[in-house]
């Protein structure tokens, strides 16, 4: 769902700022620490409830303001709509699609947003919580179940490990591991079908990209459980988790690997291989959405020539498909032009943004 229009009130270092948007390639471009990144924040917030900057969301009111709010006008079948999120410093939200107030979970998946930027490196640099915190998002954007079980799953853990650390509570145990199981099948369930779809993107990916014979792929143990093996194993451990306070078992355990040309690339890839392999994941969860959704992602590309050489940030661009929405952020216009962009294009557009003093 292409974004027509956006305004950012007290976010960040934004006042006030509108923007509109054309259905192709917009650029956003101005000097460090002017508010590029904000924007793509901003989007990233209205697609999926979530920055991409930090946990605690109430970082982005504006200093010595109490409330942000972003606002977008989309397009959907020649439908307009507007989604709107405000936020306040002492952590209360609202989201609202049409004035009408809704729940995060209504907007996950409605305008799904692919992000490369320097933050998503963690992905092939981080710790396995990264990962999963990845592909929890990602499935989430394509499945209202797997978000709903993994909510589920992740408020019945804290319970759980809060039992687990106050013995005096230990019979409640049934209650939440019962409920842990069930989510816990869910998930899993939609992992292992996710997993091989995701799997085979990457293929089709690599191949597209083929000029250095790169392959890169996804490891994951994909072996089915069942409830009430859950359970059982669950049972198995709990004299294992009290004395260790915490829940050893679950999908809060898995491990996702990704492997560049078969060794994983975060233990042995080079500087360059993990960028490689950044850019191949992102074109795979943007085809990865798309399969699963029938919607075009809006591509978030933050500071894409400043990582990249030429030759690669090059391939990105070919690799685009032309009738997708991609906002770019750079310092300057000259790569823009370099790389053939035509900011003449009517779908493409560009917009200066200026550091303000009262930051
Ligand atoms: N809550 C806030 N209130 C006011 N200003 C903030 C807040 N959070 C961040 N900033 C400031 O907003 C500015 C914009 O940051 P942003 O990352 O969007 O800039 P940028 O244009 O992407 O810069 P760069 O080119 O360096 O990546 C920074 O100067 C930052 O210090
Ligand atoms: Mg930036």
């Amino acid at each position: 769902m292409p974004i027509d229009q956006i305004k950012l009130t007290s976010f960040r270092n934004h006042a006030e700022t509108s923007m509109s948007f054309g259905p192709g390639i917009n650029v956003i471009w101005g000097e460090n620490g002017s508010g590029k990144t904000s924007v793509l924040e901003a989007v990233h917030i209205l697609s999926i409830g979530k920055s991409f900057k930090t946990n605690r969301i109430n970082e982005t009111v504006k200093h010595n303001t109490d409330v942000s709010r972003i606002e977008a006008r989309f397009t959907k079948n020649e439908k307009k709509e507007t989604i709107s999120f405000s936020q306040s410093t002492d952590r209360r939200r609202q989201l609202k699609i049409n004035d009408t107030v809704v729940k995060a979970r209504e907007i996950v998946g409605k305008n799904p947003a692919v992000l490369l930027s320097p933050e998503e490196q963690k992905i092939t640099k981080g710790t396995p919580g990264d990962r999963r915190g990845y592909f929890n998002k990602l499935y989430s954007t394509v499945s209202g179940e797997y978000f709903k079980s993994l909510s589920i799953f992740t408020r019945t853990l804290k319970q759980r490990n809060a039992v687990l650390k106050n013995p005096n509570q230990k019979e409640q145990f049934n209650t939440w591991d019962d409920l842990l199981a069930e989510s816990a099948e869910t998930i899993w369930k939609h992992r292992i079908c996710f997993n091989s779809k995701y799997n085979e993107c990457l293929k089709t990916v690599s191949k597209m990209y083929n000029k250095n014979s790169v392959s890169i792929s996804l490891n994951t143990d994909d072996t089915k459980k069942t409830k009430d093996e859950i359970s059982t194993e669950l049972k198995k451990r709990e004299q294992i988790d009290l004395r260790n306070k915490s829940t050893s078992f679950g999908p809060h355990k898995d491990d996702f690997t990704f492997l560049f040309n078969n060794t994983p690339v975060k233990q042995f890839g080079s500087q360059g291989e993990h960028k490689i392999s950044l850019v191949l994941i992102k074109l795979a969860e943007y085809m990865f959405i798309k399969n699963e959704t029938n919607q075009t992602p809006t591509l978030l590309l933050d500071d894409l020539f400043a990582k990249l050489d030429f030759e690669r940030s090059d391939a990105v661009l070919a690799l685009l498909e032309k009738k997708s929405q991609t906002i770019i952020t750079n310092t300057d216009l000259v790569d823009i032009e370099k790389h053939g962009i035509d900011l003449n294009d009517p779908n493409n557009k560009s917009f200066h943004l200026e550091r303000q003093c009262s930051n």
